[in-house]
């Protein structure tokens, strides 16, 4: 194990993925950890990250001196590099020139980290101190233009330090940087899998949890579906999930999302049927915003209540990840969390959280997912939004605009996966306007709805571009949609990006 300890900076978690896709299990932890704590944990090496401070500053987060003297492998980065520095007797300085961006850099290839490598290469730099003296026993092994100090070693010690971020992937040879401190320095040899974060977590969960009563609000969404997964096999029939169904998801959805925890994990569900009681509140109502704020208290209103029926709740399972944390990682290692106020619940409910993913991104909670044997195509789902098809039908929601967009985007997405897009499509779905047109079938005059189809590409929804179908695929979807499904007679491909629009209708 390799740990990560945390000075606030903004990459700290990056480093412990990059350390695990390294094959190392590694954790982030408080930079106030003791020392003694440090050392009875064994690791192979240990990682000071970066952080917002200054080493001068009155308040600024240090650690005791006595880290370097463990025999462990140290590897200093951007603040943890100035701190090595400042506590062994180098001198930091304020820098006069901020170093921000893709920076050229000279490598030693002598060096130990740096063995291997070309001796030019781009890092990524985010910096205004900067070394001026190292260390004694330290010495130089690599110089950017405005950085003198760059990279720092002392081999026989095995205290290594770098200015820049060699997690980041703007550092082209990060990569390979970070591996030789794991692999050459540390002698780490890849032992970690995903699966084993998995068992570490179910005992975690089983430890804590086993004989209480837990809760989990299951979405059919990623996140929430994998932590279900993984809380189920720590402790069985303990969990029972909740699944509200407002009756605003997309094609057989509700029943997939039973079919499979019930059925193939063999989990305690409750499936809510809430469609009338979510249309009835919705009827009438246009606005946009309004609809949202409905869909999203009618979600806490029947949650709240059967939540009841189950009497005292011990906990509450969370499907937060990593970049859903916004306070610093430094209580990521636990996996409870007491007394949160989240999602909207009322405070007066009492519980504490088991969050097990907190500390992954995204990818890999994928990862996790399939490990744990979770289908595929639940794994690699695509966004959808918590009020559903509530806000994908323009103004008044009703059942018979449900059921024409829903039976639209069946199509949509059952095309696109047959011509093999999508994998590459980040999202991709059917609106319904509101709008009205004028056609002909067969001899007769029609006048029916219009569907607005939607696709688009993005990494992380903020900004998104219009997807470039082909033709012969919107083509063949246009045909269906108006052939198969009653009260259509127009489509539209929407080729806005994000910004100007958004990449939901409403
Ligand atoms: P917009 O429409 O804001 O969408 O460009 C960006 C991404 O967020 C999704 N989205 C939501 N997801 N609850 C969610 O969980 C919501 O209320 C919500 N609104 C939008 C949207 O599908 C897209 O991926």
């Amino acid at each position: 194990m390799i740990l990560v300890i945390d000075f606030g900076g903004q990459y700290n978690q990056l480093i412990t993925r990059r350390v695990r896709e390294a094959g190392i299990y590694s954790e982030l932890i408080s930079s106030k950890t003791p020392i003694s704590e440090i050392r009875e944990r064994n690791p192979i090496g240990i990682i000071l990250t970066g952080g917002p401070n200054s080493v001068y500053d009155e308040n600024s987060m240090t650690i005791s001196e006595e880290i370097f003297n463990l025999g462990i492998p140290v590897l200093g980065i951007c603040y943890g590099h100035q701190l090595m520095t400042h506590k062994l007797g180098g001198q930091v300085k304020t820098g006069t020139i901020k170093e921000y961006g893709k920076t050229d850099i000279e490598f030693d290839v002598q060096s130990t980290l740096f063995q291997g490598l070309d001796e030019k290469s781009t890092v990524w730099m985010s910096h205004q101190d900067e070394v001026v003296a190292v260390p004694e026993g330290f010495s130089v092994v690599a110089t950017t233009r405005d950085c003198k100090v760059a990279a720092m070693e002392n081999n026989e010690r095995k205290l290594y330090g770098l200015q820049f971020h060699p997690e980041v992937k703007h550092s082209v040879l990060g990569e390979e940087i970070l591996s030789n401190f794991i692999h050459k320095v540390c002698q780490g040899e890849r032992t970690w899998e995903m699966k084993d974060f998995g068992e570490q977590k179910i005992e975690e969960i089983r430890k804590v949890a086993n004989g209480k009563k837990v809760l989990c609000a299951l979405s059919g969404g990623v996140d929430s579906s994998v932590a279900a997964v993984l809380v189920h096999k720590a402790i069985g029939d303990d969990l029972t999930c909740i699944f509200v169904d407002h009756g605003l998801l997309r094609k057989n959805e509700g029943d997939d999302v039973e079919r499979i925890f019930r059925e193939r994990f063999k989990m305690n569900l409750i499936r809510v049927n809430a469609k009338d009681r979510f249309l009835g509140k919705l009827k009438g109502v246009e606005d946009p915003e309004r609809k949202r704020k409905i869909i999203g208290e009618e979600f806490i209103r029947v949650f709240e209540e059967e939540s009841n029926k189950l009497g005292k709740i011990d906990y509450l399972v969370q499907g937060t990840i990593y970049p859903d944390v916004v306070e610093s990682g430094t209580d990521t290692s636990q996996v409870i969390k007491s007394h949160h106020n989240v999602g909207g619940l009322p405070e007066d409910i009492e519980f504490e959280l088991i969050e097990p993913l907190r500390e992954l991104f995204k990818d890999e909670v994928r990862v996790l997912g399939e490990e744990l044997g979770i289908p595929h195509d639940l794994v690699y789902r695509q966004p959808f939004p918590g009020p559903g098809l509530g806000i994908r039908v323009l103004g008044e929601v009703t059942e018979e605009k449900l059921e024409i967009v829903r039976e639209a985007d069946h199509i949509f997405r059952e095309e696109i996966a047959k011509h093999n897009l999508d994998e590459t499509i980040w999202q991709y779905f059917a609106a319904l306007p509101n709008v009205r047109s004028v056609g002909v079938m067969g001899d007769g005059r029609t006048y029916s709805h219009l569907i607005a189809l939607r696709a688009v590409n993005s990494t992380d929804g903020m900004t998104s571009e219009w997807s470039r179908i082909p033709y012969e695929v919107l083509d063949i979807v246009s045909r269906r949609i108006v052939n198969e499904v009653p009260g259509v007679n127009r489509i539209v491909y929407d080729i806005t990006s994000k910004p100007p629009s958004t990449i939901e209708w409403e």
